[in-house]
């Protein structure tokens, strides 16, 4: 009697133990288990991107490298993704200029659900109409979520005041000498050629007004602003005018032009004066 007693006590007492640190390490396993689920996701949302995104975004999602599908290199019509303003801090700089109130994740996730309404960011999920299963919509997600790093998060961009009127930044320092030359290469890197073409070929416009022009035709724009002052208007604040014309039809409002070009471009002040250089050197 006493034997089992004592074996009935000692096999109670194993059993706890095993249990209780089956239960302990229950949060280690799944924390384990949800790490490796998401590296999968992150894997799969990078083929996804890889095969979708890339032609706008760029093949490392910083808008500086896309091909077209006959794998020519040209202008990103997308916006950096891999980027601090999209993805550092909570809530992040773009969160906070469209005046998203909800969580990053929801941010990202959304946008890519529903595209941009009025630009060129399609719709991707089954849900709104696009090509994706909501599954495929989270990989690519976590996938752009991902380039969150220290390394990218470390220092927040230079937040640039531009001057109202572009006589007054033309006559800043950072206006002063403005360089056609590397004005040409910005107007491929930052995108304006994925939308507006090759300054050079009328025609060769996809999306937004040729610009080969634009030294003449931006005087005749908007009353008051001559083609400098226009130029500068649109780049820095595209609703400000929408444009009649259009390759596909009128100009939708409001604009398919990012409105992220101010706080881009501050980054680096002078590029703006290249820009300009360039587009009414032409
Ligand atoms: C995603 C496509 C897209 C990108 C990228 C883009 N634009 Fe535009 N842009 C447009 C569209 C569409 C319009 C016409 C609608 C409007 O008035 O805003 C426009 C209008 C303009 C105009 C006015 C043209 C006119 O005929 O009056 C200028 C100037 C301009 N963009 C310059 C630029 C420059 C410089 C860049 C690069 C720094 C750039 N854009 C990048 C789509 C784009
Ligand atoms: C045809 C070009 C194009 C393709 C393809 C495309 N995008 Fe975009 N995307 C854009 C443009 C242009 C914008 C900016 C729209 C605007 O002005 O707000 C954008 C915006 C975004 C944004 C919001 C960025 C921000 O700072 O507000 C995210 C996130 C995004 N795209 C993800 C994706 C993903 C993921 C894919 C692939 C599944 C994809 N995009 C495919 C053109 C594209």
């Amino acid at each position: 009697m006493q034997v089992k007693i004592v074996i009935g006590t000692v096999a109670f007492m194993l059993t706890m133990m095993i249990l209780g640190f089956a239960v302990l390490r229950e949060p280690a396993r799944l924390s384990q288990y949800t790490d490796a689920a998401k590296g999968r996701s992150i894997e799969a949302g990078a083929h996804i991107f890889e095969n979708n995104c890339a032609t706008c975004h760029g093949v490392d999602g910083d808008a500086t490298e896309c091909y077209n599908s006959a794998g020519e290199q040209v202008g990103c019509q997308g916006l950096p993704l891999n980027n601090y303003d999209l993805l550092c801090g909570d809530p992040t700089y773009r969160m906070g200029t469209l005046n998203w109130a909800g969580t990053k994740e929801d941010f990202v996730k959304t946008t890519i659900s529903a595209g941009r309404f009025g630009t060129v960011m399609p719709v991707w999920s089954e849900e709104f109409g696009g090509p994706m299963r909501p599954d495929q919509v989270q990989n690519v997600t976590d996938f752009v979520l991902n380039w969150e790093s220290e390394d990218l998060c470390a220092n927040e961009p230079v937040r640039y005041a531009w001057p109202e009127a572009a006589a007054d930044y033309l006559a800043s320092a950072d206006g002063s000498a403005g360089d056609a030359t590397n004005g040409a290469e910005l107007y491929v890197t930052y995108g304006c050629s994925g939308c507006h073409g090759d300054t050079a070929l009328e025609g060769s416009n996809a999306v937004g007004p040729w610009l080969g022009d634009i030294a003449d035709v931006g005087n005749t724009r908007v009353d008051g602003l001559d083609a400098a002052g226009y130029v500068y208007q649109s780049i820095l604040d595209p609703n400000a005018f929408i444009v009649p014309d259009c390759p596909t039809g009128p100009c939708a409002s409001p604009s398919a032009m990012p409105g992220t070009f101010a706080a881009r471009i501050g980054s680096n002040p002078t590029d703006m004066a290249d820009l300009l250089a360039f587009l009414l050197g032409n």
